[in-house]
């Protein structure tokens, strides 16, 4: 079966493509914790750093490998050098990338979930001033139970299924295109309003007032991670997308763009949930639970005059949450896909579909580890905290050495400087910088990250 190689219409089309992979829940859902949990102001600042020194880089050596090679993450390396220890570094990634869905299409779930509790009223009527017990008690039974959250992921995960099986152009780029502005346009609404929260202040100084005694060589390798999965790098799905970029994309620019907007979607959730969390009295060290336990309440809090409008603004932001992870597990659904209809020759159809079985069973997995199976553990981690662990801080740093090796080292120069400059119509001073960039800093700094997850420095 051969056929024409699918491609994005549209820049515009690009750019939100790979910014709805970027921001998802990672920014909205993820970062708002890690910062909590490490100092707030400071953790964000070595976070900005981390972005701009390894993942601009990063971003671009995906988007050239891709781009250049036109095919599938895990063929891709192939392309550009034989021998196996490089020819394979898009395994690395696309099999990671792989995992990541599996456990981020249950957490999607969840967001489902509380988009319908908000749709039906639950949530505007668990709110007791100044007390989250009541959903505390209500995220915990949710997510430790055995159906409900299953329910929820199948859902989402055939969700995602129908807009890969759409296409690129008609389901990736398309969704998009619409989903990308209006959570922009919401995220914007809900920041003037969190700012007007009782405790909008104190949220404000904790997110903008570093205090530097709160960060570890832990917290800093935790940033790194966390800019990394915010951003998508290094699980294939930046590299597939970018096998669907025309000639003329400037990569450089495209990767700054959807840094910085992804970046600020970050902060500006941060934004959203931290004067939230102040006001309603919630510690910002409470985990993973934030975004459900502090925010239905704070929505209350901050409308209590006039209901209708909380309970509007918890169904819209609960619905954009769902939107930002959709496009996001569609960019990780993508890499398999791509992988299996361009090695095995198989419609993407049916590529899909066998995506979407084992996605399907190995969430079951993952969700059930939240509750019913949360005694199998290993290193005091249940199966759900330890995929995250093992994708986000060893398989996504160990994936970004090897891609910075790759392009620094191994590619030609020539070949990276003419293919990131569109044959020399661009300027090539920001092409050689990345190039210096992933040559000299980010191997360096990443592979002194990984070892220091190890423990070994
Ligand atoms: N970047 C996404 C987020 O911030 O939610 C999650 C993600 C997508 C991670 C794709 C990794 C990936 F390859």
């Amino acid at each position: 079966m051969k056929s024409e190689r699918a491609s994005f219409g549209s820049k515009f089309g690009i750019i939100m493509a790979a910014a709805g992979s970027a921001v998802g829940l990672g920014n909205i859902w993820r970062f708002p914790v890690e910062t909590g949990n490490n100092g707030g102001a400071a953790f964000i600042l070595i976070y900005i750093l981390a972005i701009a020194l390894l993942g601009v880089p990063l971003m671009v050596a995906e988007f050239f490998v891709g781009r250049h090679a036109h095919t599938n993450a895990a063929h891709a390396y192939r392309k550009l050098s034989s021998h196996p220890l490089w020819s394979n570094i898009g395994f690395i990634g696309a099999f990671g990338g792989s995992l990541i869905l599996c456990y981020y299409v249950v957490v999607a779930g969840w967001v489902l979930k509380y988009m319908f509790l908000s749709i039906d009223g639950t949530l505007g009527a668990l709110f007791t001033p100044g007390d989250a017990s009541g959903y505390e008690s209500l995220f915990g039974t949710f997510v430790s139970s055995t159906w409900s959250p299953l329910i929820y992921m199948a859902a989402f995960v055939l969700m995602c299924h129908f807009a890969i099986t759409a296409g690129v152009r008609r389901g990736i780029e398309k969704l998009s295109k619409i989903f990308m502005p209006a959570l922009f346009v919401i995220l914007v609404v809900l920041v003037v309003l969190s700012l007007f929260a009782p405790g909008a202040q104190e949220g404000l100084s904790f997110l903008f007032h570093p205090d530097f005694s709160k960060l570890t060589t832990r917290s800093v390798l935790l940033a790194i991670a966390q800019a990394f999965f915010s951003l998508s790098l290094c699980m294939g799905c930046l590299c597939t997308y970018a096998s669907y970029f025309g000639k003329d994309v400037n990569i450089i620019r495209s990767a700054a763009n959807i840094s910085i907007i992804d970046t600020m979607v970050a902060i500006m959730s941060g934004l959203i949930i931290f004067p939230a969390v102040f006001s309603a009295g919630i510690d910002p060290q409470s985990g993973p639970s934030l975004a459900f336990i502090a925010l239905p309440g704070a929505f209350c809090e901050a409308f209590s005059g006039v209901p209708m409008l909380a309970s509007l603004i918890s169904i819209l932001f609960y619905a954009l949450l769902v939107l930002a992870a959709l496009t996001s597990a569609i960019s990780l659904y993508e890499v398999p896909t791509a992988y299996i209809h361009e090695t095995w020759h198989i419609r993407r159809r049916y590529a899909a579909m066998l995506v979407t079985v084992v996605c399907l069973l190995l969430g079951t997995v993952c969700s059930l580890s939240m509750g019913l199976w949360g005694d199998v553990q290993l290193f005091g981690k249940n199966i759900f905290d330890l995929l995250d662990y093992f994708c986000t801080t060893i398989m996504m740093p160990l994936s970004g050495v090897f891609i910075a090796l790759f392009v620094g080292w191994v590619v030609k120069r020539s070949v990276f400087i003419d293919d990131v400059t569109n044959e020399h119509a661009l300027r090539p001073g920001p092409a050689k910088l990345i190039w210096w960039l992933l040559r000299w800093v980010a191997p360096v700094l990443l592979l002194a990250a990984f070892l220091g997850v190890l423990g070994v420095i």
